[in-house]
């Protein structure tokens, strides 16, 4: 074995690595001079086997025309949950290696389980499962229907063990919940500290990349910060982050992709949580305004683009009084400084006076609408929550708006409006740039403004 540093053999040498980034450094130092963070350097014992990444020790790789690479192994296997195929780009690329994480208790492994159940029709699969025994896996299995024999269970936490494991098997597609319980026991580190992670996904990911290697999924746990526990390069090694998330209280669930390699990282899934696993969501926008308050002022309508999907959702504002002091503003599911900026414009370019109160704004059902589509609408929900005045319950919004009140063209504004048409909204208030851009509104009445002031008047009156 290689000691790093060329000290002499056999002599136990520690390098400090960063939880955060994973930069090593010889010495401990307070903060890491690469990411910044403090106190995330941790000591591990330096005895890696010199890896790919290292350099030198990969045999009988050539290099090779790129006319000549064939590409049979692109072909991805289609799950057969729509949601997920979408996610992922059209399905799991063979020999890839997807992160998925999210809270502990939001369906993570249930989500898995039932990956591998429609994988497991056509193809064999190995779950494995570190966290339960596979009595434990059995008895949610009976809950969510899985009965494929092609869908092998082990409970085993040993890299090695896992591998030959997958030698034997052969399967398509391996499952590993989760990257925190497995350890590779050459390496003296606990299972769940950095080494352990590390080298374990890079063990995995020489399996996926190998050969005729199978596609690997490895479920993670997140930190309280909301961050993949281990280190940032976890991220950096897989070819997919999926994230699955959700608010505990509510039976939805999003997945969403960070990174992907083989795909766009736009889309995102939308699952309800069952007695019986998870269910696709069909129509997302029906769910997401389906506790729409009637004729409440403060509540209107947007249209919000996730992916290649438009989204119906309700944006809330709520504008008091400041009582005393600062006023406060909060947004949640809109970029707070977005909303700033937009109570910026009201009061400039609209003649809103919102310096003396306090301004809520947030997206109903939890989701994020970070697009600038969704501005007019917030805007209008800020002013009809200060006039007191509910919008009208048939109209959806949609406009970006600049720092001169001006209101700006969307993108794929057809598909909005064939969304609002499907869900029987009657109105839409969009940009006038964009009126150009819908050959058959279906039914929907399109009303195109300029201004942030005219959109006012006529969603208000
Ligand atoms: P789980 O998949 O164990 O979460 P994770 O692996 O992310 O920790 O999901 C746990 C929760 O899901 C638990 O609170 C019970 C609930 N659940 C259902 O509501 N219906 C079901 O069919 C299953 C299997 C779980
Ligand atoms: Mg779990």
């Amino acid at each position: 074995m290689r000691s790093k540093g060329g000290g002499p053999a056999g002599a136990r040498r520690v390098v400090y690595v960063c939880q955060e980034c994973g930069y090593e450094s010889a010495k401990w130092l307070g903060r890491c001079p690469a990411c910044e963070a403090w106190n995330t350097l941790v000591e591990e014992p330096v005895e890696r086997h010199p890896t790919s990444a290292g350099g030198t020790r990969v045999p009988g790789v050539a290099p090779t025309p790129i006319t000549e690479v064939a590409l049979d192994h692109e072909d991805r296997i289609e799950i057969g949950i729509d949601e997920v195929d979408r996610v992922l780009g059209g399905g799991l690329v063979p020999g890839s290696l997807v992160l998925i994480s999210g809270d502990p208790g939001i369906g993570k492994s249930t989500l898995v389980l039932q990956i591998a159940q429609h994988v497991a029709v056509e193809r064999p699969v190995l779950y494995v499962s570190g966290e339960e025994s596979i009595r434990q896996t059995k008895m949610r299995a009976a809950r969510l229907g899985v009965n494929s024999s092609r869908l092998l269970v082990l409970a085993e936490t040993d890299l090695e063990a896992i591998k030959s494991h997958v030698a034997q098997v052969t399967p398509h597609l391996v499952i590993v919940d989760s990257i925190q319980t497995v350890y590779r026991p050459d390496l003296p580190a606990a299972p769940g500290s950095v080494g352990q992670i590390r080298e374990c996904t890079g063990d995995l990911l020489r399996l996926a990349k190998s050969e005729g290697g199978p596609a690997i999924l490895v479920v993670g746990h997140v930190t309280k910060e909301g961050a993949i526990a281990g280190p940032r390069v976890l991220e950096h090694m897989v070819d997919t982050v999926l994230y699955f998330e959700g608010e505990r209280h509510h039976a939805y669930r999003l997945l969403r992709v960070t990174k992907n390699r083989f795909g766009s990282t736009n889309e995102i899934g939308i699952f309800s949580m069952s007695g019986r696993g998870l269910v696709e969501v069909a129509d997302p926008s029906a769910l997401f305004l389906s506790e729409r308050p009637v004729d409440a002022p403060g509540s209107v309508v947007v249209c919000a683009m996730e992916g290649s999907r438009p989204l119906l959702l309700e944006v809330q504002a709520l504008v008091t009084r400041t009582p005393f002091g600062l006023p406060r503003r909060t947004a949640a599911g809109v970029d707070l400084n977005r909303m700033v900026l937009l109570l910026a414009v009201l009061e400039k370019r609209a003649g809103l006076h919102l310096m003396n109160s306090d301004v809520y704004v947030s997206v109903a059902g939890g989701v994020r609408a970070d697009e600038p589509a969704v501005d007019l609408g917030v805007a209008l929900a800020v002013a009809s929550s200060h006039r007191e005045r509910p919008a009208d319950p048939a109209t959806v919004v949609v406009g970006e708006v600049g720092l001169g009140g001006e209101v700006r063209a969307v993108s794929r504004i057809a598909s909005r409006v064939a969304e609002a048409g499907k869900l029987g909204f009657r109105r839409m208030i969009l940009p006038r740039a964009s009126l150009a851009g819908v050959e058959d509104p279906g039914g929907v009445e399109l009303i195109g403004t300029a201004d942030i002031r005219e959109a006012l008047n006529l969603l208000l009156g």
